[in-house]
């Protein structure tokens, strides 16, 4: 089975997104509910288009050799650098709620291709527990990123996945702003630096914040104990106007200079854009999007055939480039 396949499959099932053959954005506009941007609707293709300008220096004079793609993020052994975005709720892309089967084959996708699941803890409270048993029943390397509820409320869920084999624990703060849930009366709010530490503390896995999009936020990230930090704008879900996440990717790398580990996110889509990240100084890719059309088009199995073309791409652009390993992977590769 091949993606396209996958996606020709997807558009029978998924409502509010077009499955379309590049996935920037232009198809879902302003759908909110739905996968779209925050209305005027453009910042998904913002973070899209940014990426595309950004190019990559061929390389055809390195030693021969295969290329490998693996890596290790917060102690999990990865095949390659790439994490899953959270989707908190389905009911975005179908009206019956398939948000537990949904994490439950991208989890199980997750154990099968090596990257990492990221499942958030959703609006209804079955979500986390559901995406714990899903984890622990693959044995998948999976992330739970929490939304930002009052600080008891998150600490009642680390308090759970302290218990669990989760890698790590996330904490989106900039889901505060997202008006298609707080509009319905969820309370996500705002953290202050001391509150961030608070959740830092109770944490026994490796802390995320997700959300960061200046180096002043990176730098106060990591004083509040983060391990790592995800360059995201949500998928230009909670604020119009703010910049691509490849533009402002540089900055946030020399900010926190090797202090926490920096995943980015918001527009990714080829392996030689997962290349273009790292070579910018990121350590993995987060990406979201077309996880649900791969779900919707062929469960499990439509998440396995797109994680391996993006892998496949990644190791034709590396190859391309000079690098046979992550770690060869170094700045002069990309063309800003
Ligand atoms: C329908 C939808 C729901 C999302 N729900 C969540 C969520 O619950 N928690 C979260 O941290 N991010 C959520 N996100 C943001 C993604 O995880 C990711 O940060 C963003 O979509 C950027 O990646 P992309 O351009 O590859 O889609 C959601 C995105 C979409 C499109």
């Amino acid at each position: 089975m091949t993606f396209d396949e996958v996606r020709e499959s997807a558009k029978k099932n998924i409502s509010n997104c077009k499955a379309c053959p590049v996935c920037n954005g232009l198809g879902c506009g302003n759908t909110i509910p739905g996968p779209g941007s925050k209305a005027p609707g453009n910042g998904a293709n913002v973070n899209w288009s940014a990426w595309q300008k950004i190019g990559l220096n061929m390389d055809v004079f390195a030693p021969d050799g295969a290329v490998d793609t693996g890596c290790e993020l917060f102690g999990a052994k990865l095949k390659l650098p790439l994490l899953s975005g959270p989707i908190g709720s389905l009911t975005q892309y179908s009206k019956t709620d398939v948000t537990l089967e949904y994490n439950d084959g991208v989890i199980e996708a997750a154990a099968k291709c090596g990257f990492i699941d990221c499942f958030g803890d959703g609006v209804t409270p079955q979500t986390l527990p559901g995406g714990l048993i899903s984890m622990e029943h693959y044995q998948a390397a999976a992330v739970p990123i929490l939304n930002p509820f009052p600080n008891d409320v998150i600490l009642k869920h680390i308090e759970k996945i302290n218990k669990s084999s989760a890698v790590a624990v996330g904490v989106v703060a900039d889901s505060a702003g997202l008006s298609v849930w707080t509009g319905k009366g969820l309370k996500f709010g705002s953290k202050t630096p001391d509150e961030m530490k608070e959740l830092r503390a109770a944490s026994e896995k490796p802390f995320i914040v997700k959300g960061i999009m200046t180096a002043k936020n990176a730098e106060q990230a990591v004083a509040c104990g983060a391990d790592g930090i995800i360059v995201s704008n949500h998928g230009g879900r909670v604020l119009p106007g703010a910049p691509a996440t490849a533009e402002v990717l540089p900055e946030i790398v020399a900010a926190v200079g090797g202090a926490a580990k920096i995943i980015v996110d918001g527009g990714l889509r080829s392996g030689s854009d997962i290349l273009k990240a790292l070579a910018m100084g990121a350590d993995a890719v987060m990406i979201c999007r077309p996880f649900p059309v791969a779900w919707f088009g062929a469960g499990a199995e439509g998440v396995t055939v797109y994680v391996e073309k993006l892998r496949m791409e990644l190791v034709e652009a590396m190859y391309m480039c000079g690098a046979r390993k992550l770690t060869d992977i170094s700045p002069e590769m990309v063309r800003v």
